[in-house]
């Protein structure tokens, strides 16, 4: 596969490589991406349906959106590249994971030090008094509500319109200035302020490379561009760095 020989050989030179994932890495699981020919936005305008205002304005279509994709949740299991994700990560080949998806698989997968930037749908949140539900409350009724407050609950993601977690994202700036190896998986790079986080960790000094179907717009300043599947990706990848760690 190319580039398979070099993106190895940039994990070995790494004393700190962090890796920043997007859908992609959770394609091969059956959860569709957003942006490719076959994702949920495909014909459909997010601010419609994943924006707060959505959420207050638009409460049944937005709940039905959400509820599909809770629905999917639950079939998903870790993939291939989320496996050995965690298991370079317990080899000392991985320092963080820096996600933008909300479907918990890195932590499924084992992966201990692991970034949601983008909240979590494995939780539900009332924004009025901060109580946290899990998130099969969301399935209960078509306008699910706080059981404490009476209020309106919410998934825990971050809808369009709304700030990260501030304190996720201070940790992957900090994570994102500090390594010397920044790996994007499986993410178009479309979406700010997430996709600043490569760019600050070029700024940096550290080395680019990207696994993604698709072209993205860092392409030429990245080491390496691998344009196959995550899982097979990191199929080959264990089969160059993990047999060495645990021979
Ligand atoms: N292997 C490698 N790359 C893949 C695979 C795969 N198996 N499957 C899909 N891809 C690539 C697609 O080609 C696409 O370029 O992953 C990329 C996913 O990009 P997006 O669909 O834009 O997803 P992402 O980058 O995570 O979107 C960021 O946008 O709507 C918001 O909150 C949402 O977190 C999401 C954010």
């Amino acid at each position: 596969m190319e580039g398979i020989a070099k993106l190895s050989g940039l994990f070995r030179e790494s004393r700190s490589t962090v890796v920043f994932t997007g859908a992609g890495v959770s394609t091969e699981s059956g959860l569709p991406d957003f942006r490719s020919r076959t994702g949920l936005w495909q014909g459909v305008d997010p601010m419609a349906l994943a924006s707060i205002e959505a959420w207050r304005r638009r409460p049944n279509e937005f709940f039905t959106f959400y509820r599909q994709r809770l629905s999917g949740l639950q079939g998903a299991r870790p993939n291939h590249a989320h496996l050995i994700l965690a298991r370079l990560e317990a080899a000392g080949m991985v320092r963080a994971i820096l996600t933008q998806n909300i479907d918990g698989l890195h932590q499924e997968a084992g992966h201990r030090s692991v970034i949601e930037l983008h909240g979590s749908l494995r939780q539900a949140l009332c924004l009025a008094c901060d109580r946290r539900y899990a998130s099969e409350i969301l399935l209960e009724n078509d306008l699910p509500s706080c059981k404490a407050c009476g209020k309106p609950l919410k998934p825990d993601v971050v809808l369009f319109g709304e700030a990260l977690p501030a304190a996720a994202w201070d940790l992957a700036v900090r994570e994102s200035c500090s390594c010397d190896l920044f790996v994007v998986v499986g993410s178009s790079l479309a979406v700010s302020p997430a996709n600043h986080l490569p760019a600050l960790a070029l700024e940096h000094g550290s080395k680019l490379a990207i696994v993604n179907l698709e072209r993205t717009h860092l392409d030429p300043q990245a080491s390496v561009v691998v344009s196959s599947p995550a899982g097979e990706v990191f199929i080959e990848l264990s089969r160059e760095l993990l047999s060495e760690a645990t021979a």
